[in-house]
């Protein structure tokens, strides 16, 4: 059967594409069935998150079906920082599996820490690219939050954009946030 087309996926798929070199660094932090890490991987070199012995296993078994590499661990993405890593890009796909145990969803005080760290370990240049899918309560409250701290980052240091399908009531949205160069402490107020 031909897969559903998503435009958001489509667009963020062109993003990845126009920003990453072969030696750069993808963090897919919710790596669920693996198909964003398989498609990093033909990009760059990935390491690929997610909280779910189940999505781990789909992972490694997409990568190996397909002959490709990754590095995929069980580590929640609010634990990003202690990759001790600087990345070009972070993906993140929010909600839960698809054919999985709903309750299992991102939530939105982890995501929110997550987010805030990956801006931080963020190398100059670097990415979040975040795909939100308010169609649900608490992916609706992820989005609000994201949304209400992301147009709160200080415009010398961060280019952020938002792309929403306009007629499709509660359709998935992406948003793209840019670290203009590296600075520690890069989302606060007195830099
Ligand atoms: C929409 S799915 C991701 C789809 C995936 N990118 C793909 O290509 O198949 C969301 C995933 O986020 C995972 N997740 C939920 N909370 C998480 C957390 N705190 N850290 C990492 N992953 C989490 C879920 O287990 C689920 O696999």
């Amino acid at each position: 059967m031909e897969k559903k087309f998503s435009p958001h996926l489509a667009l963020a798929k062109k993003y990845w594409q126009s920003h990453l070199a072969k030696n750069d660094l993808a963090i897919d932090a919710t790596c669920g069935n693996g198909n964003d890490t398989l498609f990093l991987s033909g990009l760059c070199k990935v390491i690929a998150l997610d909280i779910q012995e189940k999505a781990i296993e789909n992972t490694k078994n997409l990568l190996a079906k397909n002959q490709a590499q990754a590095q995929v661990l069980l580590l929640p993405h609010e634990k990003i920082d202690t990759l001790n890593v600087t990345p070009n890009l972070i993906v993140y796909n929010l909600g839960y599996l698809p054919t999985g145990n709903k309750s299992l969803t991102t939530k939105v005080d982890s995501t929110l820490e997550s987010i805030q760290k990956g801006l931080e370990i963020l190398e100059a240049k670097g990415t979040l690219s975040i795909t939100c899918y308010p169609g649900h309560e608490e992916g609706e409250r992820e989005e609000l939050a994201i949304l209400d701290f992301v147009q709160s980052l200080p415009p010398f240091m961060w280019t952020v954009c938002h792309h929403r399908w306009l007629n499709r009531s509660k359709s998935p949205s992406l948003f793209w946030v840019v670290k203009k160069f590296a600075q520690k402490k890069a989302f606060g107020q007195n830099q």
